[in-house]
């Protein structure tokens, strides 16, 4: 069994992520856990139903002890009311500063449990075992932790890093096809975003990738490596680490309309990054030749190309003018220079974002 290693340095805090195929029973993955630690294992009702025994059955052998604690499946429950349900069944079970709590899940579920970690008595140690490609390639690394509120998408939260995170490729197995489309949205994104011949290989090996176990390995390998990178680099995000949000300020906008239930992540960011690089062509940024290979791509990869029909330019506003980017009141966007590079832009005027949106519709 090989199982690969990315390290993400920090000042303080640093860790491993693991990634391998059908890893997860190996004794090599809980150096971190220790005979007589006490855990709670976080996740849905869905992940619950197909995953929760292995990972019980494996800490039981090491005799760790383990309370459960299982969410409905959905973004719509990563809020401040289930913060509380979390923070209440701790308290109710007596854990204490030791204590350590394992996410189990997608994006939603690694959110929600390393924003209550970072909160619960100031602060305990949690591990994120993610089970979604989108998390394994994106959430699930760099320590952002929050939850939603109905203004706006992680609008609560804090920089809180895991003590380690553990990525096996057998969870892909059991995901839907759209779950699993939707995590090609932020490989592509990290394509696009820094590394031109990563998104050449994607433009021949993308629909593969679901059916071989070798290059979803290497994709996802790549992903970490890049994230890893940037958050060493700026782990509370002054400045670069705000290049992860290429396409995520028109795709929260959706996500955030729709109340975080029509719109998923992956198909929002999708869109996002189409919208995001058509502003970057009518700035004079990035050559049409490149806006159309970018969304062919994601074409490719069986997300959607066209904003939702029914959510017009001035309620995209409404939210990015909301957005954690932001200074002194302008709308700042991450835009492609070029495939394979993008750049910090501020006070991108309105009317620009406005026919960027109306050029779709
Ligand atoms: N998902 C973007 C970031 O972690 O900064």
């Amino acid at each position: 069994m090989k199982i690969e290693h990315v390290d993400v340095p920090l000042d303080n805090n640093s860790y491993t992520i693991n990634i391998g195929d059908d890893i997860i029973d190996s004794k090599y993955l809980f150096p971190l856990l220790k005979k007589g630690d006490r855990v709670v294992l976080v996740t849905n009702n869905v992940v619950s139903d197909m995953w929760k025994n292995t990972i019980v059955h494996y800490l039981l052998q090491y005799r760790i002890i383990i309370d459960e604690f299982i969410l409905p499946d959905g973004e719509k429950y990563k809020n401040l009311h289930s913060v509380e349900s979390l923070l209440s069944f701790l308290l109710k079970k007596k854990h204490d500063r030791n204590s350590i709590l394992i996410s189990l899940g997608g994006g939603v579920i690694g959110d929600l449990t390393g924003f209550v970690a970072s909160v619960y008595q100031r602060g305990i140690r949690f591990l994120q075992i993610p089970t979604t490609l989108l998390a394994q390639v994106d959430a699930s690394v760099g320590g952002k932790t929050g939850v939603n509120h109905v203004l706006g998408k992680n609008m609560i939260g804090s920089f809180w890093q895991p003590i380690g995170v553990i990525i096996d490729t057998i969870f892909l197995s059991t995901l839907s096809t759209r779950q699993l489309v939707s995590g090609f949205a932020e490989v592509i994104k990290y394509a696009i975003s820094f590394d031109y011949e990563f998104f050449v290989w994607l433009e021949k090996n993308l629909v593969k990738l679901s059916v071989d176990s070798k290059k979803m390995l290497y994709c996802i390998k790549k992903c970490c490596q890049l994230k890893s990178k940037i958050v060493n680099l700026d782990e509370r995000e002054k400045k670069s680490r705000m290049l992860l949000n290429f396409g995520h300020t028109y795709g929260h906008a959706i996500e955030t309309h729709f109340r975080y239930s029509t719109w998923s992540h992956g198909d929002a960011i999708a869109v996002g990054m189409i919208i995001a690089s058509k502003t970057a062509e009518i700035i004079g940024l990035l050559k049409s030749t490149d806006t159309k290979r970018i969304l062919k791509l994601i074409y490719m990869a069986g997300l959607p190309i066209m904003p939702p029909k029914n959510m017009y330019a001035q309620e995209y506003l409404k939210y990015m003018e909301r957005d954690k980017k932001n200074i002194s009141g302008g709308i700042t966007l991450i835009l492609p220079t070029s495939i394979g590079k993008v750049e910090i832009f501020n006070n991108i005027k309105k009317d620009v974002i406005v026919s960027s949106i109306q050029s779709f519709l």
